[in-house]
C-alpha cells in the first residue's frame, strides 16, 4: 500500500503470544523500556502494538470506542505519549466485524468491532497518536470479496486522518480465509499468511491451527512476488525467546523471518531475555538483510524437500543466500553465486551469526544442521537486476 510508511518491513513487539489478554499499562510501559534499555529500538524495532483486550466492552453514549479504565487508568493517548517520548511507535489491535477474537471465543466481554464505526474509529485512534493498527478479520463469515471491501474500508478511513499510520490485516483468523487468497497489497502494509503461529516447530499443519515455524515457512515462501516497499506478507509475531524450540529452531525462525522480509515483530517477554534470545533477535547483519531498503522478499533457488536455499538481492548489489534444513540430521547444502544471481568469478561470504570471512570463486555450501540455517552474505562480482516486483494495485480491488 503507497501510503508512505513501512517502505521496509516493519519492527517491533507485540503483546498477544507472551500475554494474550493479561495485558496493562504497567506491562506496556515496562516493555517499552525494556526494548529501549536492551537496545533493540536502537536496531529498529520501534512499534509497540496492544494487541486484543486493551478496550472497554462498551462504546460511550456517542459510539467512541475507548481504553478498558481498570487496565490503562492514564487512558489510550497517555500511552502513546509516554512511547513517544521514547521514540516509540504505538500499535493497536481492532477487528472489522463485531466482536474481536477474545470476544467472539467468550474470553473476553462485550462486542466492539470497528463495523459501522470505521471512520469514528479511525478519527480516535488518529487522536491517541496510533502508529500502527492490526485489524484482525475474526469471523466465519463473509466472503473474499467481503473481505477485500471490509478490509478497504479502514484502509479509506485511516488514510483520511492525515495520520501515516501502519495498516496490518490478518485475513485468515477462524479458519475463515487460510491461505493466499490474493496479493493484498492494494489493501494494506503487511497480511497474515497463515492462520496463527504458535510456540512450536511444527506442528503438521499445512494451514490450519495452530501453525508451528516451519509450517508458516512452507506457505510464505512461495508468496515472494508479493513482497515490496509499502507492503509484507506477514508470517506473524515471532516466537523467538518463548521456550518452544531450541536455539538452533529459534536461530532459524528469525533468519528466516529476516530473508522473507517478514515483519520483524518480537513476541517475547522482553523484560526478561535471556543471552541467547538477545543475540537472537539483536543480529545486525540478519536486520540489514531484512531492513535492506530494495523491500524484496528471498525467492527459492532451489528445494528437495530436506534442503531449502533461498536468495534475497540487497540494495548494493550484495546477495543474501539462506541455506535452510528442514531435516532431522546435520547435511551440507550447497548453490552457487550463479544460482544467486550473481556473475563473476571471486566472491565474498559473510556469515550473518558468526560474523566470519570467507572466499569463494562460485561454491556457496555449508554443513547445516538438523533445522538449522546458515545465512550468507555474498558479495563480489556482478548481480543480475532484481525482478520487478508485481504492480502495486489490483485494480479490481482498488477501493471499497
Ligand atoms: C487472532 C489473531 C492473533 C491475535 C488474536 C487476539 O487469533 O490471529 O494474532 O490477535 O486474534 O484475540
Amino acid at each position: 500500500l503507497d501510503n508512505g510508511v513501512a517502505r521496509t518491513p516493519p519492527m517491533g513487539w507485540n503483546s498477544w503470544n507472551s500475554f494474550g489478554c493479561n495485558i496493562n499499562e504497567a506491562l506496556i510501559r515496562q516493555t517499552a523500556d525494556a526494548i529501549v534499555s536492551s537496545g533493540m529500538r536502537d536496531l529498529g524495532y520501534n512499534y509497540v502494538v496492544v494487541d486484543d483486550c486493551w478496550f472497554n466492552p462498551n462504546r460511550d453514549s456517542s459510539g467512541n470506542i475507548q481504553g478498558d479504565p481498570g487496565r490503562f487508568p492514564s487512558g489510550m493517548k497517555a500511552l502513546g505519549d509516554y512511547l513517544h517520548a521514547r521514540n516509540l511507535k504505538f500499535g493497536l489491535y481492532q477487528v472489522p466485524v463485531d466482536k474481536t477474537c477474545a470476544q467472539y471465543f467468550g474470553s473476553y466481554p462485550g462486542a466492539t468491532g470497528s463495523r459501522g464505526h470505521e471512520v469514528q474509529d479511525a478519527r480516535q485512534f488518529a487522536a491517541w497518536g496510533v502508529d500502527f493498527l492490526k485489524y484482525d478479520w475474526c469471523s466465519p463469515e463473509g466472503s473474499i470479496n467481503d473481505q477485500v471491501a471490509t478490509f478497504a474500508k479502514m484502509r479509506d478511513a485511516l488514510a483520511a486522518t492525515g495520520r501515516p499510520i501502519v495498516y496490518s490485516i490478518n485475513p485468515n483468523s477462524i479458519h475463515a480465509k487460510t491461505g493466499p487468497q490474493r496479493n493484498w497489497g492494494d489493501v494494506a502494509n503487511m497480511w497474515r499468511t497463515t492462520e496463527d503461529i504458535t510456540n512450536a516447530w511444527d506442528t503438521g499443519q499445512t494451514n490450519g491451527y495452530p501453525m508451528g515455524i516451519q509450517n508458516i515457512i512452507n506457505v510464505t515462501v512461495p508468496l515472494a512476488s508479493y513482497a515490496r516497499p509499502g507492503g509484507f506478507n506477514d508470517p506473524d509475531m515471532m516466537e523467538v525467546g518463548r521456550g518452544g524450540m531450541n536455539d538452533t529452531e529459534m536461530r532459524s525462525h528469525f533468519a528466516m523471518w529476516a530473508i522473507m522480509a517478514s515483519p520483524l515483530i518480537a513476541g517475547n517477554d522482553v523484560r526478561n531475555m535471556n543471552a541467547a534470545t538477545q543475540t537472537i533477535l539483536k543480529n545486525a547483519n540478519l536486520i540489514a538483510i531484512n531492513q535492506d531498503s530494495l523491500g524484496l522478499q528471498g525467492t527459492q533457488v532451489s528445494f528437495d524437500g530436506t534442503r531449502r536455499v533461498l536468495a534475497k538481492r540487497l540494495a548494493n548489489g550484495d546477495v543474501a543466500v539462506a541455506l535452510f534444513n528442514q531435516g532431522g540430521s546435520t547435511t551440507t547444502i550447497s548453490t552457487t553465486a550463479a544460482a544467486i544471481g550473481k556473475s563473476g568469478s571471486s566472491f565474498t561470504l559473510v556469515d550473518a551469526w558468526t560474523g566470519g570471512t570467507s572466499s569463494s570463486t562460485g561454491t556457496i555450501s555449508a554443513s547445516v544442521p538438523a533445522h538449522g540455517t546458515v545465512v550468507y552474505r555474498v558479495s563480489g562480482g556482478g548481480t543480475v537486476p532484481p525482478t520487478t516486483p508485481p504492480p502495486t494495485t489490483s485494480s479490481a480491488y482498488a477501493s471499497a
